[in-house]
C-alpha cells in the first residue's frame, strides 16, 4: 500500500558560496532496498550553514548541487520493494551514515571511524551523497528507526544531534557523581548537558560567549555557567570530564585549563583542518587524557528510548521552526547563534 507521490518536491538545495536555493526536485523511483520518507522536520546543523556560507565543510568542497539535511525525522509513505523495513505509517528517525565495506583498518565496532563512510547531505564523496531536506526522500531501510508512539516526531527531530551528543558524554566512561564542564552551548553543547544531566553528573557547568546559549543550558541541566572569557573562572572549575563543544581552537584552550589533573578533555566541537594553536602544555603536565568524539553508531537506539521515556530532556534546545517557505530566512537565524539554538524546517507547513 502506498500513498501516490508527485514526480517533484520542493527541497532544499546549496548550489554553491552563498547560493542556497528552495526548488523543485524530481522525486526518483526508491531502489528496491529504499523506503519512501515523507520528511516532517529537519533540524540546520552547522555542516548545512557551512555549504550555504563556503560552499564547503572542512575538506568537503561542493562540486554539483547538494540536497542538504542529516537532522530529520518524517512517515514513512511507501515501503521498500524488498519487504524490508517499517511500513507505510510508521514515524520514523533516520540514522544517517553508511559506512563502507572496504579494506582500511578500523575498529570493528565502531563504524563511525570507516574511512569509506558516506552522510546524508554531504559532498564528502563524489558524486556527493544528498540529504533529505525534502518534502519526500527515498531512504536506505537500514538507516530507519521507528518511533516509539510517546515520542512526537517535533522533539524526535533532535534525535541526531543528540547522538552526537550521547556518544561524546561516552566517550568520557562513566560520569554519574563527576564534575563537568562543557565549553560552548550551542545545541550540541546543550544536549552534552541534557545527556550528562540524565547520566547522573554531580556538578555541570556551561561556557558560551552569549547569554542565549546560556539560559539554554541551564534550563537543560547546567547547574552554573560562565562567559568564555573569564578564564579564572573557568580554571577554577577544576572538572574531572570536560566536552568541548565549541569548535574553535580559544575553547579547546578553556577546555585543557578548566581540567583536573589527571581529567578527560572530549573533543566534539570541530576545528578547521590544519594546524591549529592551542594551548596544550597543560594537557601534558596534567596528564590529561585528549578524546577525539566523531559522530554516533548505535547510541541512536538509546536516545530514542531516553527521549521517549522522558528521560533525556532537550525541549528547551529548539528554539525556532520555519515553514519550507521561509526556509533561507531559517538558515539566516541559524547562522545567529547568539540568538538561536536549534533551528528547525517544518515541511509539512
Ligand atoms: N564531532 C562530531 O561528530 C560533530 C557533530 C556535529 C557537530 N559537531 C561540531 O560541534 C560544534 C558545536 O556544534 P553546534 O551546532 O552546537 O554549533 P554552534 O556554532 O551553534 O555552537 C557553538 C557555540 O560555542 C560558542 N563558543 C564559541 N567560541 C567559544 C569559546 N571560546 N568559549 C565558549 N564558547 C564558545 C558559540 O557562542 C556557540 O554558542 C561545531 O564545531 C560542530 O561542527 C561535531
Ligand atoms: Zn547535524
Amino acid at each position: 500500500m502506498s500513498i501516490h507521490l508527485p514526480a517533484s518536491g520542493p527541497a532544499v538545495v546549496a548550489h554553491g558560496r552563498g547560493d542556497l536555493r528552495i526548488e523543485d526536485v524530481p522525486l526518483t523511483a526508491p531502489a528496491t532496498h529504499e523506503a519512501v520518507v515523507e520528511i516532517a522536520f529537519g533540524g540546520i546543523c552547522g555542516s548545512d550553514l557551512h555549504y550555504w556560507l563556503h560552499g564547503a565543510a572542512g575538506e568537503s568542497i561542493l562540486k554539483e548541487p547538494l540536497v542538504l539535511g542529516h537532522e530529520i525525522v518524517g512517515v514513512v509513505v511507501q515501503q521498500a520493494v524488498d519487504g524490508s523495513g517499517p511500513g507505510v505509517g510508521t514515524p520514523v528517525a533516520v540514522h544517517p551514515a553508511s559506512p563502507a565495506p572496504g579494506d582500511v583498518k578500523y575498529p570493528e565496532d565502531r563504524p563511525n571511524l570507516s574511512p569509506g563512510c558516506t552522510y546524508l547531505g554531504s559532498a564528502a564523496r563524489y558524486p556527493h551523497t544528498n540529504g533529505a531536506f525534502s518534502r519526500y526522500a527515498n531512504l536506505p531501510t537500514r538507516m530507519l528507526r521507528r518511533l516509539p508512539e510517546t515520542l512526537d516526531l517535533r522533539t524526535a527531530a533532535l534525535v541526531e544531534p543528540a547522538s552526537v551528543a550521547w556518544h561524546a558524554a561516552g566517550r568520557a566512561g562513566d560520569v554519574k557523581g563527576k564534575s563537568t564542564l562543557v565549553i560552548g552551548s550551542g545545541p550540541i553543547g546543550a544536549l552534552v548537558i541534557a545527556v550528562l544531566k540524565r547520566a547522573g553528573a554531580a556538578r555541570i557547568v556551561a561556557v558560551d560567549m552569549h547569554d542565549k546559549p546560556l539560559e539554554i543550558a541551564r534550563a537543560v541541566g547546567a547547574d552554573e555557567v560562565l562567559k568564555g572569557d573569564d578564564a579564572e573562572a573557568i580554571a577554577a572549575v577544576d572538572a574531572d570530564v570536560v566536552i568541548e563543544s565549541s569548535g574553535s581552537h580559544f575553547g579547546l584552550a578553556s577546555a585543557i585549563k578548566g581540567a583536573t589533573r589527571g581529567g578527560k578533555v572530549v573533543m566534539v566541537g570541530l576545528l578547521p583542518s590544519g594546524p591549529q594553536p592551542v594551548f596544550i602544555s597543560l594537557a601534558i603536565t596534567r596528564e590529561l587524557e585528549l578524546i577525539g568524539s566523531f559522530r554516533f553508531n548505535d547510541e541512536i537506539d538509546l536516545v530514542i528510548d531516553a527521549l521517549a521515556d522522558g528521560s533525556l530532556f532537550v525541549d528547551p534546545v529548539v528554539t525556532h521552526e520555519f515553514g519550507l517557505t521561509q526556509g533561507l530566512e531559517a538558515f539566516e537565524v541559524a547562522k545567529n547563534s547568539a540568538e538561536s539554538g536549534k533551528v528547525l524546517l517544518n515541511f509539512q507547513q
